[in-house]
């Protein structure tokens, strides 16, 4: 229960790396009356660091890797089990490196999101700081959304937008996306939890929350 009473809808998170962005919503979590509880971090690639910081916050951990299945259908399975075992009810994908099948996908509809290091639809796919700095954009950002079976696509939930300065290298832009990331997951899951952020054909209907009034500039005049 929420301290509103109402029950913490239960999240499980799929990492395969430093887990940043689970220590985010761990973090965001660990406060009773966030909307969502999370009950279970998964990771494909046994020793990542991110299973260190779901230990630390008392989350059950479980690698199932990827490599010990005979083709991705297999895996999938074990991950469903393994979800279903932990009751999660919806799944929030950190830096989780594996292409889904579209029937896992399916099977989540409207119930798995992602965080994408990048202002959705531009930059898809690796490498998002360095093409948005060959591109020349003047912002950059990440994007939370809907899993979709298409790769970084599906109803966008929340984006941060951060100005590229002209001194930037990829490791600086992406430090600041990555900041940026921090504080998006966390909104955009309490949106979700709590039923705020409704899926309307390709978009999706924030109840709660308006937009802000600023424009930025860049260059700033
Ligand atoms: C983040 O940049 C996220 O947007 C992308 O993968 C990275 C994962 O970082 N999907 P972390 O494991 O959360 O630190």
């Amino acid at each position: 229960m929420s301290d509103s009473g109402r029950s913490r809808v239960k999240v499980a998170v799929l990492v395969s790396g430093r887990g940043s962005n689970l220590q985010a919503l761990l973090d965001a979590c660990a406060d009773p009356s966030h909307p969502a509880e999370i009950v279970a971090v998964i990771s494909n690639v046994p020793g990542a660091y991110a299973l260190e910081r779901a230990e630390k916050a008392g989350v059950p951990t479980q690698v199932i890797d990827h490599k010990a299945f005979d083709g991705r259908p297999a895996f999938e399975d074990a991950l469903n089990a393994a979800l279903d075992a932990a009751g999660a009810e919806l799944v929030c994908l950190a830096g989780f490196m594996r292409l889904l099948t579209d029937a896992f996908v399916d099977r989540w509809h409207d119930r798995m999101i992602n965080i994408h290091p990048s202002l959705l639809p531009s930059f898809k796919g690796l490498h998002t700081h360095e093409r948005a700095l060959e591109a020349g954009v003047r912002f950059h950002g990440c994007t939370v959304h809907f899993v979709r079976a298409d790769m970084d696509a599906g109803p966008i939930i929340a984006q941060a937008a951060v100005p590229v300065h002209p001194d930037d290298d990829a490791d600086a832009l992406g430090a600041r996306v990555l900041e940026a990331e921090h504080r998006i997951y966390p909104l955009a899951l309490r949106l979700v939890a709590e039923g705020h952020a409704r899926v309307s054909g390709q978009r999706v209907v924030i109840t709660s929350h308006g937009a802000p009034d600023s424009t930025l500039l860049n260059p700033a005049d």
